[in-house]
Order: structure tokens, then sequence, then C-alpha cells
């Protein structure tokens, strides 16, 4: 049978290029972009777009039916630094939407899952250098807690109903196209746009924060690696661990000054600082090297070069 995608949370900022990678492989009528808010025209023209409030059962199971949906990337969620604001919100985004979509699937009417956690699951009892697949798990924000139980509910609908749900632990995530909306490893995103605007930048992070990263491209290819893996191969049913570079803010502005010389950053660290100071380092993938073959591409330098590219 042909596959029949839809992708929660289209407009936002994997959700976009997720859309485009998945319409690229499998045909842009097989894949149903959907958000609570409308895309821009050309996204919504590119392929079928829904309205859905991800939270609402009886919506998303209708556009499963008429559809015909067998997989669900879920990509809504309230990321970081906006949640702290709106405890209840994200709690309740991040968690109904993914029972929502766990509950179809115990039912039958979808095959496969895929939904995103993040190195938010971790916490400050963690070990930060090369943080293990399995190890301490406090977090402290709403968000990471979300995510952190929503992996306990993912393994467990594996283990208890057999759901083919599959899952990642993404790093700070770095794109063009879309600009990321509420977290606390945006500043990497927000300084290629500023340092192209005003030469500067005002880092809402002190200098020495080393957190975990990736570019967009190389997320795209583990999302769609982890899902065209062989089920068997699937060993990990909570969420993988997942690597591509880890940089301070200092670092990514000496970069930045391969390009523009003159760059400059300056630092006015505010509530986020505590957020990432619980955070990880590096981070140890090496289950999804070993599972599914995973392998990131993306350097900071080679990351910077088509940032600054792209957004001139
Ligand atoms: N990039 C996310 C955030 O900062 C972490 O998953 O909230």
């Amino acid at each position: 049978m042909k596959k029949r995608i839809l992708i929660i949370g289209a407009c936002g900022q994997i959700g976009t290029e997720l859309t485009e990678a998945l319409r690229k492989r499998f045909g842009a009528d097989r894949v149903v972009a959907s958000d609570i808010r409308e895309g821009t025209p050309e996204f919504v023209q590119n392929g079928p777009f829904e309205l859905l409030d991800a939270t609402d059962f009886d919506a998303l199971e209708d556009i499963v039916f008429r559809h015909k949906i067998d997989t669900v990337y879920l990509m809504a969620a309230m990321l970081s630094a906006i949640a702290e604001r709106f405890p209840s919100k994200a709690w309740h985004l991040n968690m109904t939407s993914l029972f929502n979509v766990l509950d179809l699937a115990k039912e039958n009417k979808i095959k496969k899952v895929f939904w995103p956690s993040s190195i938010a699951v971790f916490g400050s009892t963690t070990p930060r250098e090369n943080t293990p697949q399995t190890t301490i798990m406090e977090p402290s924000t709403v968000y990471g807690i979300s995510k952190q139980t929503g992996e306990r509910w993912c393994e467990y609908y594996h283990k208890n109903y057999g759901v083919d749900v599959r899952s990642i632990r993404y790093p700070g995530l770095i794109s063009y196209t879309t600009e990321p909306g509420g977290g606390t490893t945006d500043y990497a995103v927000e300084i290629y746009h500023r340092a192209l605007k005003n030469g500067n930048y005002r880092c809402f992070l002190k200098a020495g924060t080393v957190l975990p990263m990736m570019y967009m491209a190389d997320a795209i290819r583990a999302t769609i690696g982890i899902m065209d893996a062989k089920e068997q191969d699937i060993k990990i049913r909570s969420s993988y661990n997942l690597a591509g570079i880890s940089f301070d803010p200092e670092e990514i502005a000496s970069s930045i000054r391969e390009h523009i010389p003159d760059f400059e950053i300056t630092y006015e660290p505010d509530f986020r600082q505590a957020i990432a100071d619980s955070w990880p380092k590096t981070i140890d993938d090496s289950d999804a090297r070993k599972d599914w073959g995973w392998k990131h591409e993306y350097d900071l330098a080679e990351m910077t070069r088509i940032m600054l590219e792209n957004l001139k």
C-alpha cells in the first residue's frame, strides 16, 4: 500500500522543511500538511492542507479518515521558553496532541507515528558532557517535563498496544526558511538574521554557554531515517539521543566573522540562561548510530556559510 502522511504543525520550523522533503519523496498529493494557522499561500497551494487544532481528537480523526492517512508526524508543540510563560497551556497542547495521535494508533486507525522529543528531557542533575542515552532525567521546564512524560507514554503504547512510534531527542535546530518560535536555542538562528541586518547581536545567553545544536537538513534526514528504518531495528521506543554539533555563542560569532569581519556580539542573559544551564553540552548518540545508521553531516562552518548565503 502506498503511504499517506499527515504532518501536524506543518507551518512550524521543522514542519515546513519536513513537509517539503516528504512531498518531494512521496508526491505532494500523498502528504497532507496541517496546522492551527493558515500557512503562506505558496505553502497551502503546494499540496493538501487542513486547518487542525491537534488537541481536538474528533477533528484529527476526521482528517485521518478523509485522507486515508497511515503515518502521522506530530510536530506541533509549545517550546521551552514560551512554555514557561504559559505552563498549563503548554502542558495541554504537548500532552493532549500526543495522546490523540497515540490513541488513533492504538485503535489501528494509523500505522506509524513520529513524535519529537528534545534535549530538554535532561536536567541539572544529568551529566552534561557526552550525555548518555540512559541517565538521570530531572527536567526543570514545563516543556522538558512534557517531553519526558511523552517519552514514557510512547514506550508504554509500544509495549502494551504494539504502537509503532518512533522518536528523536532533537538538539537546538537551525534553519533559514522559517523563524523558530519560543525556544532557548533560538539565539543560534536570531544571530544570523541580526548579523546580516545590524552587524551585531545582543545574546540572551552568556558567553560560554555550550549547547547541542544541529543544522535543519541533518534533522530532517534523521527524522526520515528513523521512519525508514526496519521495525525490528528500532530498539528504543522512548526516544533516541541525537547529536550534531555543539558550540557556544562565541564560537558561532567567530564563524560569522569569517564572512562579516566586523560582527559584534554582546551579552544580556535573561531567564533563558537557567534553562540552557540545565541542559547538556554534548550528547552521546551511539545508539542511533548503531541501531538505524545515523550520522550527522553539517559542521558549524558549513552551516554558517549556508545560513548567511540564504538569508542575504
Ligand atoms: N530547541 C528547543 C528549545 O529551545 C529544545 O528542544 O526549546
